[in-house]
């Protein structure tokens, strides 16, 4: 079955029909979700969503943007969380440079402090990147080191370069995959996918965000990875069903299931 590995289902825009939706999953073919925190009230909804829903499971984290006013103290708080039963990843955490807030150095903070939770709870992560790419690399590059066969998490939304695909999955690191492939503005990721080893490939919605083409302009949700999966099908020159069978088993090596 399908294995969505990144979505936000306690956005308020699901509000209407969450439960509903949730328990659509699986009769349209859509096995987990890994609901991914990016704040510290995302983060509780997440772990809470993991523990009403057996094929839920909780990511924990501050996204960049979220960084602003973050103490330490909750950090502290955010590693406890760490070791509940459901939660399989500190993320999403990382560096964007999209806008000028928070500042570079207050992102890097953070990201940095929460890679060493990661290490310390020893869960994998799950890294947001946008116009950092360098940043970025300079950072994890001292945590974890290259070819030792680990892996060590996914760099979700992937939008960089094929190069760059290529350093991050040496590294040990996964490639989150969704609806970005289906744009008419996607080829920079149609690239990366197909010289990237479907081995090193996961699907991910960033539901509510995201949607695929031809529901572009609807809220995204698991429901609409079918559109990832055809096109991922379409550029490796297989089956929809062999990239639903080796995403998900990639997807449950990432995530220690
Ligand atoms: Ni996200």
């Amino acid at each position: 079955m399908i294995f969505d590995t990144h979505a936000h289902y306690s956005d308020q825009r699901f509000d209407g029909d969450r439960h509903s939706l949730l328990m659509s999953m699986e009769e349209n073919g859509i096995g987990n979700i890994v609901e991914t925190g990016a704040g510290i009230k995302s983060t509780k909804d997440a772990v809470n969503l993991s523990e009403e829903y057996s094929f839920i499971y909780a990511a924990v984290g501050i996204h960049p943007y979220e960084t602003e006013n973050i103490k330490e103290e909750d950090m502290e708080w955010l590693k406890s969380l760490a070791l509940r039963e459901k939660v399989v990843a500190i993320g999403e955490i990382g560096l964007d440079y999209h806008y000028a807030v928070p500042s570079r150095q207050v992102q890097k903070k953070w990201f940095i402090r929460q890679l060493e939770i990661a290490k310390e709870t020893e869960l994998p992560v799950i890294i947001h990147s946008r116009d950092a790419a360098e940043d970025t690399l300079d950072i994890i590059k001292t945590f974890y080191p290259a070819n030792t066969g680990e892996t060590y998490g996914v760099v979700h939304c992937f939008s960089y370069s094929p190069e760059i695909a290529k350093i991050y999955i040496n590294m040990g690191f996964y490639l989150g995959i969704g609806g970005v492939l289906t744009f008419k503005n996607g080829k920079k990721l149609a690239e990366v996918v197909s010289q990237i080893p479907l081995e090193r490939l996961v699907l991910e919605t960033d539901a509510p965000y995201l949607t695929p083409e031809p529901k572009r302009n609807e809220r995204n949700s698991s429901l609409n990875l079918k559109y990832v999966v055809e096109k991922t099908a379409e550029i490796k020159g297989i089956t929809q069903q062999e990239v639903i069978d080796i995403t998900e088993k990639n997807a449950r090596k990432l995530y220690r299931l």
